[in-house]
């Protein structure tokens, strides 16, 4: 089995449930407190053993590149200035990770994005993580899932259980138990965006995968959808007549940071998970007349 190195950021997509904000500026890059939300998603990488990251962009997401890049004018400011606590978090992010970027010109869809990284995949097992699902967990999410990956030697696909109601805005997976634990499953079927009453359950897919690249191949013959384009989760149903695929139910809390109530949510409870912060912003919650 091979240890997974790679994670691939899908981060091409136009940002459009944040506009005005992502106008000039890619929806990766807004703050969660003071950290970018695809910092947030990338440190989970790191913290999970995966430091060789390939992000897919496409036009307006400079930002990104420079984010992740050495600032020189930065770190000499900082420096002149004695502000050695701020120095070492800017070089940290820098040295955090090896990270490539590769274009997706046109934006179709997640199947696309992830094609887009074949070349610099190559022939190993790696991970997909999207910017837009941020999880808080005592494990890393994508740890907990290097282990079933290595327990059970097929693709991983993070599920969480979600309200009836809600399971039309994800991929949803039909699976049975596979441990007693009731966390890994055997994937009989899986579905992107179903009808409420048409789901086969309530096991929504999360935006964390550890792929093989036989999925590549899958893609590569994976038909548009309606809307034009390439689900991953279309490949993935392909791919399942072939080998075995498992759904794990992670341990921790996930944020939907795409939509705006999702977004708000996380950087009120991250606020108050910090030391600096935590305290005076509790104190100023409590005193809102709600
Ligand atoms: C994507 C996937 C979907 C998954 C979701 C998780 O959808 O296509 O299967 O449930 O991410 O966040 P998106 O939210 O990008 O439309």
């Amino acid at each position: 089995m091979r240890r997974i190195r790679k994670a691939v950021f899908p981060a091409a997509g136009l940002g459009t449930r944040f506009l005005p904000a992502t106008k000039a500026q890619p929806k990766e890059m807004l703050p969660l407190v003071d950290k970018p939300i695809i910092q947030y998603v990338i440190e989970e990488a790191v913290a999970s053993g995966l430091t060789n990251i390939i992000i897919v962009t496409g036009r307006g997401k400079n930002a990104i590149e420079d984010h992740f890049d050495v600032s020189y004018e930065l770190e000499q400011l900082l420096q002149e200035r004695g502000k050695t606590d701020l120095l070492e978090q800017v070089r940290a992010i820098s040295n955090m990770i090896n990270v490539s970027y590769v274009r997706q010109g046109e934006t179709l869809g997640l199947g696309h994005a992830v094609l887009m990284a074949k070349d610099l995949v190559g022939d190993e097992p790696f991970a997909v993580m999207l910017g837009d699902d941020i999880i808080d967990s005592a494990v890393p999410c994508m740890k907990q899932m290097t282990e079933v990956f290595e327990r059970h030697g097929g693709p991983v696909i993070a599920v969480q259980r979600v309200p009836r109601q809600e399971i039309s805005a994800y991929g949803v997976i039909d699976g049975i138990p596979e441990d007693a634990g009731d966390r890994v499953f055997r994937i009989r079927d899986m579905v992107e965006k179903p009808k409420a009453d048409e789901a086969p359950s309530d096991l929504a897919i999360i935006g964390r995968y550890i792929l093989t690249p036989d999925i590549f191949e899958a893609l590569e013959r994976t038909p548009r959808d309606a809307g034009g384009e390439i689900q991953l989760t279309n490949g993935l149903r392909a791919l399942k007549e072939r080998r075995a695929l498992y759904g794990y139910r992670f341990e921790g809390r996930r944020h939907d940071a795409g939509n705006k109530l999702g977004f708000l949510k996380a950087t009120v409870e991250f606020a108050l998970q910090r030391e600096d912060l935590g305290a005076p912003f509790r104190d100023y919650l409590r005193g809102l007349k709600l």
